[in-house]
């Protein structure tokens, strides 16, 4: 100071000191808002506002009381949730896993201020854990909490309201009712309650209706797997147990499921070992293959029975449609092995009965021959004795040829006659193999029809 001014003279050491007096009144605004500009009509900082609502240092009691006045308001808190995807649904363990987004709001009557006093600002961020938050769950959350990744910031409204924001990897028990599996629509319920206040302190709500949130779900779905979001509903309710009545928000959620890869996996491919069984009827019994390839289409259709155990859980209170048609075609090939079976094993019988008949046809068959030939005999002397008389040898000849004809003719006679007889069992196969062919494809139309119209129906 001595030096400057032995060396530019009184006016510049006034300059200086002004120049210090205006760097103190600056600082000193900034740091003692209240104290130096407190009859200024406006505040812009942040620090400002902090400082008139007390929220400077940590209060207790902004933290643990619920923020009304008079402890008979209740607090609003309007919940919407969003979901961004659906991530999982596990048949066997009846869960959904969704990604959701839920945006929750409440009044906090103690922070309030008027936005003109303070530069026009209207909201403000701070720390979540600064003051009081609604603890609102979801009932069927079965996720484990490491899931949850919740925002720890809170916008804080100028007129007290507070809104959060939590996005959660959600794992929600959901009862599956799997009997049109997998053309169903599962029904999913998310209800989200408060633990410990009760209607009269705390009332759920929401802010935006159930069509507004089915088409904002829409437009931010990400994920769906093989599922598809069809609606989503909100409901509001009290729910009373004893003399406690809580308020409750519940999301219902239709999930419907994309069949396609079923369809080609599972019922196609049954449908088709189907059909190869009712053709394999055609397959010529004597062919010897009837009853290797029949087996072979009921170790096909055993497979795709396991691919089906690892899809449904062995709930047994309603047996999926699909169980049932698996387990029909199964059954309907496994009779038609049997009866391949049994109709091999009568023509079986078939051809070991007519040795026997055979020799026992000979026998008779001999006794006939015996007795013929008188006749015969008679019969072609007085045909000769018509006939203009050869010379003796060629009549010799002719007689041996008409002979060795006849003989012939018993031989294809008899060759014929055991024939008709060993058609016996034959022939019963034969109805047996038609009656059977005919039931079972009256059966497979009329299931198949029934199947068809349940699924497409339901
Ligand atoms: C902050 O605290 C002071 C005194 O403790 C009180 O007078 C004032 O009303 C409080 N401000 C708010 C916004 O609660
Ligand atoms: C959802 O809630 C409604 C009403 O409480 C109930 O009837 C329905 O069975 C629930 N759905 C599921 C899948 O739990």
């Amino acid at each position: 100071m001595a030096a400057l001014r032995t060396r530019g003279g009184p006016v510049t050491a006034l300059n200086a000191s002004l120049n210090w007096i205006l760097l103190l009144c600056f600082w000193m605004s900034h740091w003692f808002p209240a104290g130096v500009s407190g009859s200024q009509p406006s505040d812009c900082s942040y620090y400002g506002l902090l400082k008139y609502l007390n929220l400077t240092t940590p209060s207790q009691v902004l933290q643990i009381i619920r923020p009304v006045q008079s402890w008979n308001h209740t607090t609003a808190v309007s919940l919407d949730m969003v979901m961004y995807g659906i991530l999982d649904v596990d048949e066997k363990c009846q869960t959904v896993t969704s990604h959701i987004w839920i945006e929750t709001h409440w009044k906090n009557e103690f922070l309030t201020w008027n936005p003109s006093d303070f530069c026009g600002m209207d909201k403000l961020t701070i720390p979540k854990s600064l003051v009081w938050n609604p603890d609102v769950g979801i009932d069927e959350d079965t996720s484990d909490s490491g899931s949850i990744r919740e925002d720890p910031l809170l916008i804080l409204m100028s007129s007290g309201e507070a809104v959060t924001t939590t996005r959660q990897r959600l794992t929600s028990t959901c009862q599956l009712n799997l009997l049109l599996f997998p053309f169903d629509v599962q029904r999913c319920n998310i209800t989200f309650s408060s633990t410990s206040f009760d209607t009269s302190s705390l009332k759920l709500g929401t802010a935006r209706n159930s069509s507004v949130i089915t088409s904002l779900s829409d437009e931010f779905m990400i994920t769906q797997g093989e599922w598809n979001l069809k609606n989503m509903q909100v409901f509001l309710y009290d729910q009373s147990n004893g003399n406690i009545s809580v308020s409750k928000l519940r999301y219902t959620v239709w999930l419907e499921r994309k069949p396609m890869l079923y369809v080609i996996n599972l019922i196609l491919p049954l449908f088709y070992l189907l059909i190869l069984d009712l053709a394999s009827f055609f397959i010529s019994e004597s062919s010897g293959e009837k009853l290797g390839f029949k087996v072979t289409i009921l170790l096909s259709i055993s497979v795709l029975l396991l691919i089906l155990n690892d899809i449904l859980p062995s709930t047994e209170d309603k047996l999926p449609m699909i169980a049932s048609y698996c387990v029909s075609v199964f059954t309907v090939v496994w009779l038609s092995v049997l009866e391949a079976m049994l109709v091999g094993y009568l023509s079986k019988i078939d051809g070991f009965c007519c040795k026997e008949d055979q020799s026992s046809g000979d026998l008779q068959q001999d006794a006939v021959r015996h007795e013929e030939p008188a006749e015969v005999q008679e019969d072609t002397k007085a045909e000769a004795v018509k006939t203009v008389l050869p010379p003796d040898g060629l009549q010799d000849l002719l007689k041996g040829i008409l002979d060795e004809v006849r003989a012939a003719q018993r031989e294809a006679g008899r060759r014929d006659k055991p024939d008709a007889q060993e058609g016996r069992f034959r022939r019963l196969a034969k109805t047996i193999d038609c009656v059977f062919f005919l039931l079972y494809f009256l059966v497979v139309v009329t299931f198949l029809l029934y199947l068809c119209i349940i699924w497409m129906n339901g």
